[in-house]
């Protein structure tokens, strides 16, 4: 597949979008492939803008949902011990908050392996997970989670209200921000809430990626980099109000927008703050783009070097983590297997096969020290506190750690 011309008009308020940075071509970024689908794979051009209007930042060329989120869609929220916590707390937030009244009910869109719904299943209150990727519901499911397996939209959300009644909290984890069509999201969002209802969404954060230069946060599914300036002026078309927003450590920086219908809450001064924040910091203004892009090519210019250099040499670099980041980074970068030979993760789903676009071929974690290379390239750099901590023998034995972000560094 290649995309049409790159669209100009804002997904969500229909203003003028300003492109401020092609990354050219780029493969679907969780379709890891199997040696006989490697002839079949797509690409889409990924195409990066900022809409003059509503201030959202925005892809400007849509990958279809069902390319992305396919029954064998293999990302799995588990796979860190950092974020199996972070959930549970979440879960265990809302038990005492918004869930405390008579027969809650709560909806999560993205479940995906029921990580953070488990907890609440544990509290026997009722619970639905919607997520259309059946092997990660299937997960849920075997752990006494409800789910339905669909997308979540409009015609869903109408369908759950009618059969289960108003949700007191919706959540939603690194989903929604994914969602091309978060038109439909919104509407049902406003259909199903209770009236003292709370629609709880936490995603990567673009105050964050443009402080960090985390440009690998741009792929397929990070189809719009929210900010809070665009997410109030977003959810006010739905009759919905933005009440609150907590900045969290999480992938590298999250935000969690707490969002109700219009006027049922008082919105909290943080929602102020972060404002003010985002104002000093450009966030809407095109120059500010303008110096990122110079820094995304500054990384890719100094990554390639590096690599090369330590090819040269006779260095072995091996990739860790094969996260949806990578795709951008080796295919915008040009990094195949010839600079980095395998890349290992501990997702049995991704392990024997070839990673999008670049072809790095993934290997179980195992084969990290089998033996240690002389450096790692740290894929999954929102998670090197709990790799470092766990691979301490390799820099024990002298191995490197290169990290791409915010600029080219070993450690
Ligand atoms: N919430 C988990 C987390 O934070 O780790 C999973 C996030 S994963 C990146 C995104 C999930 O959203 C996938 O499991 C995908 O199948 C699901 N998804 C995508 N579009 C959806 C939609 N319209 N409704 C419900 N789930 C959706
Ligand atoms: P994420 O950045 O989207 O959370 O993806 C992280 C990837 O890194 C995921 O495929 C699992 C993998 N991973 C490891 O291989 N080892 C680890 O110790 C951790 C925390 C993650
Ligand atoms: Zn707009």
């Amino acid at each position: 597949m290649k995309a049409n011309s790159s669209k100009e008009t804002c997904r969500i308020c229909g203003g003028i979008v300003r492109q401020w940075f092609d990354f050219g071509p780029q493969p679907i970024s969780n379709a890891f492939l199997r040696h006989t689908e490697v002839a079949d794979e797509i690409r889409y051009d990924l195409v990066v803008g900022i809409c003059g209007d509503c201030t959202m930042v925005q892809q400007q060329n849509e990958c279809p949902r069902d390319r992305m989120f396919r029954p064998d869609y293999p990302y799995r929220a588990s796979g860190s011990v950092m974020m199996r916590k972070h959930f549970e707390q979440v879960a265990e937030t809302f038990l005492m908050t918004e869930l405390a009244g008579p027969d809650p009910f709560i909806v999560e869109i993205g479940s995906n392996d029921g990580v953070m719904l488990r907890t609440i299943r544990t509290a026997g209150v009722r619970h639905l997970g919607v997520d259309p990727s059946v092997d990660a519901v299937e997960v849920a499911a075997a752990e006494g989670v409800r789910v339905r397996v669909d997308f979540f939209e409009e015609s869903s959300a109408t369908s759950i209200r009618a059969a289960e009644g108003p949700a007191d909290v919706i959540y939603s984890a690194n989903t929604i921000s994914h969602i091309a069509y978060i038109d439909s999201i919104l509407r049902g969002v406003a259909t199903l809430l209770a009236p003292s209802g709370v629609f709880v969404f936490e995603d990567r954060y673009l105050g964050d990626i443009v402080e960090h230069s985390c440009f690998d946060q741009l792929y397929d599914e990070h189809f719009y980099l929210f900010a809070v300036r665009s997410v109030q002026a977003m959810v006010a078309r739905f009759g919905l109000e933005l009440v609150d927003v907590e900045h969290l450590a999480v992938h590298g920086g999250s935000i969690r927008y707490t969002v109700t219908l219009a006027g049922a809450r008082t919105p909290s001064t943080a929602v102020r703050d972060m404002l003010e924040q985002e104002r000093k910091q450009g966030l809407a203004e095109m120059e500010t783009y303008e110096r990122f892009a110079e820094r995304i090519t500054a990384i890719r210019h100094d990554l390639r070097t590096l690599l090369e250099r330590l090819r040269s040499e006779g260095r072995r670099v091996v990739g860790y983590g094969a996260t949806s980041k990578s795709a951008t980074v080796t295919s915008y970068c040009g990094i195949g297997p010839n600079l980095v030979p395998f890349v290992c993760d501990s997702t049995p789903e991704k392990q024997g096969r070839l990673s999008p676009g670049s072809r790095i071929p993934v290997r179980p974690q195992e084969a990290f020290s089998d033996p240690y290379p002389d450096y790692a390239l740290l894929f999954a750099w929102n998670h090197a506190e709990e790799i470092m901590a766990k691979e301490r023998e390799f820099s024990e034995q002298g191995g490197r750690w290169i990290l791409y972000v915010p600029t080219v560094h070993v450690v």
